[in-house]
C-alpha cells in the first residue's frame, strides 16, 4: 500500500456471502477506471487487495496502448467458497448495486472467476457493467482477447524467428480458459502444435481435442521446450529464476500481470526471448468491451483486435532500436500518453 501510486481502492466486506471486495482504481486520466471482476479464493484479504492494485495498474497500461478512453481499474473478490445458485445471483446483486453507489467511478465486466451470465446479473443493479447487449444478455470477451494473443504471437514470431507462420510451431497454452481454449483452437486451425496445460486436467483434455494438440503437466508448463509459451492463467508466474530457464523464443498471452518482478523482463530481453508485454498481448477483450459502448460493429471491433498485431510490431521495432526490453518500449508509449492527456486536461504532473 506505500507503494502504489494509485487513485484509490474501495472495499467492502459481504458477511452473508463471507466475501471481500477491492475495486482498485488505479489511474482515471484518460477515462473512468474499467477493469473486470475477478473472484477466487485468496490466502489472505490482504493477498486479494494487492492483487487488486497490481490488476488496476494493468488496466490503465491497457487502455492508454489501446489508445481507448477508460482509465485502469480492476475489482477482486475474495471468497472463501465457491458461490453458486440462488446464492451467486443474490450476492452478484449486492455486488452491482455496490458498482451503482460508486456512480461510475469504477466499471466493470468479466475476468477470472466470473462470467459473462454473471455480469448478466450484475446488470440488472447497475449500469457500469461492459458487454451487455440491448436484450440484456452480455458478450463473452474471452475469444477477442485470444485474437489479439494469436496476432500478439504472429508479431513476436516475425521478430524471434524471421518469419510469423505458425505451421510447424510449439506453442504452449498455459490455462485452458475462457482465453486459452479459444487461443488453442486458433492456433490449431493455423496449423502450430499445440501444447495445452491446466491445473485443471479436464479442460487441458478438452483443449488436447484440437487436431496436433498434446497435454503437459501444468507442473512442466515452465520446463517444456516449445517456440511459443503463452500465458493464460493467473498472473505472477515469471521470477528472474524461471525466465533464466524458460525454453522458448517468445513469451505472449492473456495473463494479466506476468512478470512476478521486474526483472524477469530484462532476463528475458538479455536471453532473447521475446517478451510481449502483458497489457499490449492481452488487450482484445478490452478493445472490444470497449468499442462496443462507443456502438462499433463486429468489423470494426475485430479490426482493432487485429491491430494488436501491428503495436507490437511497432513496440518490438522500437525495443530493437533503442536496445531495451519490449517492456521498457511499451512503458513509455503509456507514460507519453497519460502525459498528453493530462496537459490536455490540465491536470498537474
Ligand atoms: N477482464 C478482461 C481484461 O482484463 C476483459 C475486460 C476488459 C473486462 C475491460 C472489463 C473491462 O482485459
Amino acid at each position: 500500500m506505500e507503494t502504489w501510486k494509485g487513485e484509490a481502492v474501495v472495499w467492502r466486506r459481504d458477511h452473508e456471502a463471507g466475501a471481500w471486495i477491492f475495486a482498485a482504481i488505479h489511474d482515471s486520466t484518460l477515462g473512468p477506471a474499467t477493469g473486470g471482476t475477478r473472484m477466487r479464493p485468496y490466502a489472505t484479504a490482504g493477498a486479494a487487495l494487492e492483487d487488486a492494485m497490481r490488476l488496476a495498474e494493468g488496466m490503465t497500461e491497457k487502455w492508454a496502448i489501446l489508445g481507448l478512453p477508460f482509465g485502469g481499474g480492476k475489482c477482486v473478490i475474495a471468497v472463501d467458497r465457491a458461490l453458486e445458485g440462488a446464492e451467486r445471483e443474490a450476492f452478484l446483486l449486492r455486488y452491482g448495486r455496490f458498482l451503482e453507489s460508486l456512480r461510475g467511478a469504477f466499471q466493470t465486466g468479466e475476468d477470472m472467476g466470473t462470467t459473462p451470465a454473471d455480469m448478466a446479473v450484475v446488470a440488472r443493479a447497475t449500469r457500469h457493467v461492459h458487454g451487455i447487449a440491448p436484450d440484456g444478455s452480455s458478450i463473452d470477451p474471452g475469444p477477442f482477447t485470444a485474437r489479439g494473443v494469436l496476432r500478439s504471437i504472429e508479431a513476436a514470431l516475425e521478430a524471434a524467428a524471421g518469419n510469423a507462420g505458425l505451421a510447424g510451431r510449439t506453442v504452449l497454452v498455459q490455462g485452458i480458459g475462457d482465453v486459452g481454449a479459444p487461443l488453442s483452437r486458433l492456433l490449431a486451425e493455423a496449423g502450430a502444435d499445440v501444447l495445452a496445460c491446466d491445473v485443471d486436467a479436464g479442460r487441458a483434455a478438452r483443449a488436447a481435442n484440437e487436431p496436433g494438440a498434446r497435454i503437459v503437466a501444468p507442473e512442466a508448463a515452465l520446463a517444456t521446450p516449445c517456440d511459443v509459451f503463452a500465458p493464460c492463467a493467473a498472473g505472477g508466474i515469471l521470477t528472474a529464476e524461471s525466465a533464466e530457464a524458460l525454453p522458448c523464443r517468445v513469451v505472449a498471452g492473456s495473463a494479466n500481470a506476468q512478470l512476478a518482478e521486474p526483472a524477469a523482463a530484462d532476463v528475458l530481453h538479455r536471453r532473447g526471448v521475446v517478451y510481449v508485454p502483458d497489457f499490449v498481448a492481452n488487450g482484445g477483450g478490452a478493445a472490444a468491451l470497449g468499442l462496443m459502448e462507443s456502438g462499433a460493429d463486429e468489423a470494426a471491433i475485430v479490426a482493432k483486435v487485429d491491430a494488436i498485431g501491428e503495436t507490437v510490431r511497432a513496440i518490438l521495432a522500437e525495443s530493437a532500436r533503442e536496445k531495451e526490453p519490449p517492456l521498457a518500449a511499451a512503458r513509455r508509449i503509456v507514460a507519453r500518453r497519460l502525459g498528453e492527456r493530462r496537459r490536455e486536461r490540465g491536470l498537474p504532473g
